[in-house]
């Protein structure tokens, strides 16, 4: 019987196959993101399955980068992971690495919450105070127009996102930067 998994057991799972330090903070980042967001949209009482999701999100990326997307649905399956849990960490590679679209609300946020916090992250370490907490969405949008900067971004995927959820562009940007400054001291 699939199940849903406690914050340690997450953990244990994600550091069984993830060992850099890169992915490890990145997932949880994204982890603390989705936890801000679960709170923020009226989804408190399943904050630590937003979070799970987040922090679970690129289990298999760092050993099966070729399968990525694929490759986490079987682990998941073997770690007796509960089915929604699965096609939430498959969907956020939708058109990309995975067929599974993103449906949920949960889903949507993962999607379009993954590459920009990567974007934000890079943009922080620009910063004298290395800090997303002084930095300000007009610096931000900056960021996201300018091609070259953390090029490996992908903005299209962004804009995507923020369509899949029906929100603005700016109100994305702004919202997952707010995330970050609120979780950035967790
Ligand atoms: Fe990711």
């Amino acid at each position: 019987m699939a199940r849903t998994i406690t914050r340690a057991e997450a953990w244990e799972l994600l550091t069984e196959y993830n060992k850099e330090a890169f992915h490890l903070q990145h997932s949880e980042t994204v982890e603390k993101v989705m936890g801000y967001f679960a709170k923020e949209l009226g989804y408190g009482d399943e904050l630590e399955f937003w979070s799970n999701v987040g922090l679970l999100h690129d289990l298999d990326f760092e050993m099966y980068p070729d399968e990525h997307c694929i490759k986490c649905q079987e682990l998941m399956k073997a770690a007796d992971l509960d089915e929604k849990m699965i096609r939430a960490v498959a969907s956020h590679g939708y058109g990309i690495c995975s067929d599974i679209k993103p449906e949920h609300e949960m889903e949507k946020i993962l999607f379009a919450t993954d590459e920009l916090t990567g974007l934000i992250g890079a943009a922080a370490l620009m910063r004298p105070s290395k800090s997303v907490s002084d930095m300000e969405l007009k610096s931000l949008k900056k960021k996201f127009k300018d091609k070259r900067f953390a090029a490996g971004c992908d903005r299209d995927v962004i804009r995507q996102g923020a369509e899949q959820l029906g929100w603005e562009l700016d109100d994305l940007l702004g919202k997952t930067l707010a995330a970050m400054q609120a979780t950035e001291e967790q």
